[in-house]
């Protein structure tokens, strides 16, 4: 192996967030540690496929575009100004272009940006049989709705590889559409693993993929997810709670 490999490999199994220093991201320091957790896991193969809906400025594209294990790397994102999301809020993305991300990208990697597929539009407008090879990998981080994140996951379980992973960014904004998932996954009897991880990451694992058997990935995990996802209820309750209190006191 040449000595970068190595280097990279090696920032990888330490979880160096500084894997993510050439480009900004959307990720706080925990989910720059759980995403790197669970690129450690997948890179187990001796090469795998990255799949992202929601790419931005290519923040958390960066690990796995240097990773010379990583071969393909689909970018997913429509690229749109204003984006709603389950807070009711609208987000902004100023200059949101495919054309700058990869200009930012070619500027971290130039030897590795051709391995990068770029698709603008919206996952259940894409064809799944054109994502060929299939992913390994999935991450959800386009629009922050329940209804979005259902969609999206719909889309990556057409696309994903045998004993694949899909993890999700603002989990703790789409935890319900996370939990109508779980529960579907469960009616159907498919094999899965759900994972809550440190930050907003929530994954979950497929067949026999290398996440489930991560002792790491486990040990990293904050809590398990049912718990994440009642208490993720009970805070919304509380939040209700509480506005019908200040809504009462204020009459
Ligand atoms: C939070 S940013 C992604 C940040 C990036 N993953 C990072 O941390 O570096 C959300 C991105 O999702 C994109 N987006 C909005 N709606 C989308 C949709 N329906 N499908 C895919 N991407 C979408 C936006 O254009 C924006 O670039």
């Amino acid at each position: 192996m040449m000595d970068k490999e190595v280097n990279i490999a090696r920032a990888i199994a330490s979880l160096d967030t500084s894997l993510f220093r050439y480009i900004e991201s959307q990720t706080t320091d925990d989910d720059k540690y759980s995403l790197l957790a669970v690129q450690r896991a997948v890179r187990q193969k001796a090469e795998y496929v990255y799949l992202e809906i929601g790419s931005h400025l290519g923040g958390t594209l960066q690990p796995h575009l240097l990773d010379p294990r990583c071969t393909t790397i689909y970018s997913i994102d429509p690229r749109p100004l204003i984006v709603d999301d389950e807070r009711g809020e609208k987000q902004k993305y100023f200059d949101n272009s495919t054309e700058r991300m990869m200009r930012l990208l070619s500027a971290v990697a130039p030897d590795q940006v051709q391995k990068i597929r770029t698709i603008d539009k919206a996952a259940p407008e894409i064809d799944p049989q054109t994502i060929d090879p299939r992913a390994d990998l999935c991450f959800i981080d386009g629009e922050h709705t329940n209804t979005a994140a259902i969609a999206d996951f719909e889309f990556c379980i057409k696309v994903l590889a045998p004993d694949g992973a899909i993890i999700f960014h603002d989990s703790d904004l789409v935890y319900k559409g996370i939990r109508q998932l779980l529960a579907r996954l469960r009616k159907s009897d498919t094999k899965h693993f759900p994972l809550k991880l440190g930050g907003s990451v929530f994954a979950i694992a497929f067949g026999g993929s290398p996440l489930a058997s991560a002792t790491y990935i486990r040990s990293i995990s904050k809590s398990i997810h049912y718990h994440f996802l009642r208490s993720a209820v009970r805070l919304r309750l509380n939040r209700h709670k509480i506005k019908r209190k200040l809504k009462k006191r204020s009459s």
